[in-house]
């Protein structure tokens, strides 16, 4: 039995130069809980070429979404940013990952906090009923260099609100907060520094880093994430993975496309 299903291109949407994100079909088999990731790619002659990608869409819809990064010469990418609709893609039957609800203690406010293309999988979870049931408060923090890299804002910001079923939770709940680093914009600075400068929690109106209360998730940059690990260990977080709940939990974006 093949480890992947083969599945189709439904849409492709270019938001910049270097971004880019696309649904597929999903086969009704394909079970995996929001905020995890599974292996992609493209058969190239008759062998399968796979990264890991973070799913942006959620277990109840009906097709699959992901969001990428396009390099110039990257093996996959460089392949995939020429997707069409109805391009045939490969998509692995197992899906993993950290950044799973259950990997967190219980606590009062969520952080989800993602660089570039690590917004994936808290794509998923804003759209999940039981994070708005285990946290009062989640805040999805979204860091880039430039605004036209903030891809999904209009999404998070027009529609989520008026979704059908979750729409009222996310009013009330979900508070997006996008920064960026190389260019004027209304929020600036790298979520480190909007951490520990306390801005962050000014600025959403939200009251102070209560580490009793806060949880984070985390998905970006490998050096932002070394620098994160270290401001929440110094404040006393407990990182969790499977098998043990913490404060925090950790998924690189993967790079190496
Ligand atoms: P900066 O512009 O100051 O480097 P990239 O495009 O390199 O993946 O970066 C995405 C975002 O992550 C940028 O806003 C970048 O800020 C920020 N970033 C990069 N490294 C770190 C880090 N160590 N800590 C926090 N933010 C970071």
């Amino acid at each position: 039995m093949s480890n992947f299903y083969e599945e189709r291109v439904l849409s492709v949407h270019h938001w910049t130069d270097t971004l880019f994100s696309f649904t597929t079909t999903r086969d009704t088999t394909f079970r995996f809980k929001n905020g995890q990731f599974t292996m992609i790619g493209l058969k190239v002659g008759e062998k399968p070429l796979l990264r890991a990608y973070s799913v942006a869409s959620t277990n109840y819809d009906e097709n699959l979404e992901f969001f990428s990064i396009k390099v110039p010469d990257g093996p996959l990418t460089s392949r995939l940013q020429n997707l069409q609709v109805g391009d045939p893609i490969i998509i692995g039957k197992k899906a993993t990952g950290t950044l799973v609800l259950d990997n967190l203690k219980d606590g009062k406010r969520l952080f989800l906090l993602g660089t570039g293309t690590g917004l994936a999988p808290f794509l998923s979870l804003i759209r999940d009923p039981e994070t708005y049931e285990r946290y009062e408060k989640v805040v999805l923090v979204h860091g880039c260099r430039q605004v036209s890299e903030l891809a999904y804002g209009e999404r998070i910001q027009k529609e989520l609100p008026n979704d059908e079923f979750l729409g009222e939770m996310i009013r009330e709940q979900l508070v997006y907060y996008p920064t960026v680093t190389r260019e004027p914009f209304r929020n600036r600075g790298r979520i480190t520094d909007l951490i520990t400068s306390g801005q962050l929690f000014s600025d959403t109106g939200l009251g102070p880093f209560d580490p009793a209360g806060d949880r984070f998730m985390l998905c970006g940059s490998p050096q932002m994430l070394v620098d994160l690990k270290q401001i929440f260990e110094e404040r006393g977080l407990e990182e969790g993975n499977h098998g043990e709940a913490g404060d925090y939990v950790i998924e690189k974006a993967f790079a190496e496309r």
